[in-house]
């Protein structure tokens, strides 16, 4: 099993892995957001991806999802574990809170969604409507018990087009459509896996509540999440080492 984890704003790095070499993958879709870091874990192999590329430098509307994906699909990764900070819209997700969505509604817009387009691509309709693997959810869901990290196993994550937060009207909105949580990346990322048939699911680490909601009624403070996203990465790293070590059975 090659797992492929996809990190997300306060985890660019991974502190438990150790870098074997950095690959630049060329792609029919143009580059992925940086070079792919191969590395290891007590000599598992895991393939790493900063979504914001090398220092953060790629705003979420900018990122090309389908160099990323199709990178990971050329490494031959097995599945891929996304991170990715969220806004909590239920009173009940505030920061720290940690989820493993199962649905998701898309709000974006222009971002190039498919693989599928173009001459001589077939019309092609995935099935999405569990848009999470099952089983990847399962290797989280069990890595966060075995270090006794409290995880929400469902929610509907709600992506934003951004880079701008939302207002308190758009979040009122989410909320009413049956959105927990709020985002800015998990689209078109989530579909393209699916196409490639690549397994793929999240883990949203929340680190703020939505625009209106709890201690963001009036504004969000973006030194507060700061503060969240270090705290709570540390958290995201250990589940993830523990992940790796529990999907990859010993060979001696
Ligand atoms: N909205 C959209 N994306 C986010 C948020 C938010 O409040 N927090 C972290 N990513």
């Amino acid at each position: 099993m090659k797992i492929g984890i996809i990190g997300g704003s306060g985890l660019d790095r991974f502190g438990d892995m150790k870098t074997v070499r950095r690959q630049s993958v060329r792609t029919p879709y143009g580059d992925p957001s940086c070079p792919l870091t191969i590395g290891e874990i007590d000599g598992i192999e895991l393939v790493f991806l900063a979504r914001h590329g090398d220092g953060h430098a790629i705003a979420p509307h900018e990122i090309n999802y389908r160099a990323n994906i199709w990178a990971l699909d050329h490494l031959d990764v097995d599945s891929v574990i996304a991170i990715a900070t969220v806004g909590g819209i239920g009173e009940h997700l505030g920061p720290g809170t940690l989820v493993l969505p199962d649905q998701i509604i898309d709000y974006t817009s222009g971002r190039a969604a498919t693989f599928f387009e173009g001459p001589g691509q077939p019309v092609t309709h995935i099935d999405f409507t569990w848009p999470y693997d099952e089983s990847v959810r399962r290797l989280l869901a069990a890595a966060a018990a075995e270090l006794g990290e409290p995880l929400i196993g469902q929610g509907t994550y709600g992506c934003a087009q951004g880079p701008r937060l939302e207002t308190a009207a758009e979040i009122r909105r989410m909320a009413r459509d049956g959105c927990d949580l709020v985002g800015m990346t998990g689209m078109p990322e989530a579909a393209l896996a699916r196409e490639l048939g690549l397994p793929y699911a999240m883990l949203a680490v929340v680190v703020n509540h939505a625009a209106g909601m709890g201690d963001s009624s009036q504004g969000i403070s973006l030194e507060a999440i700061t503060a969240t996203l270090e705290a709570t990465m540390l958290r995201v790293r250990n589940i993830l080492s523990v992940l790796v070590r529990q999907a990859t059975p010993r060979s001696s």
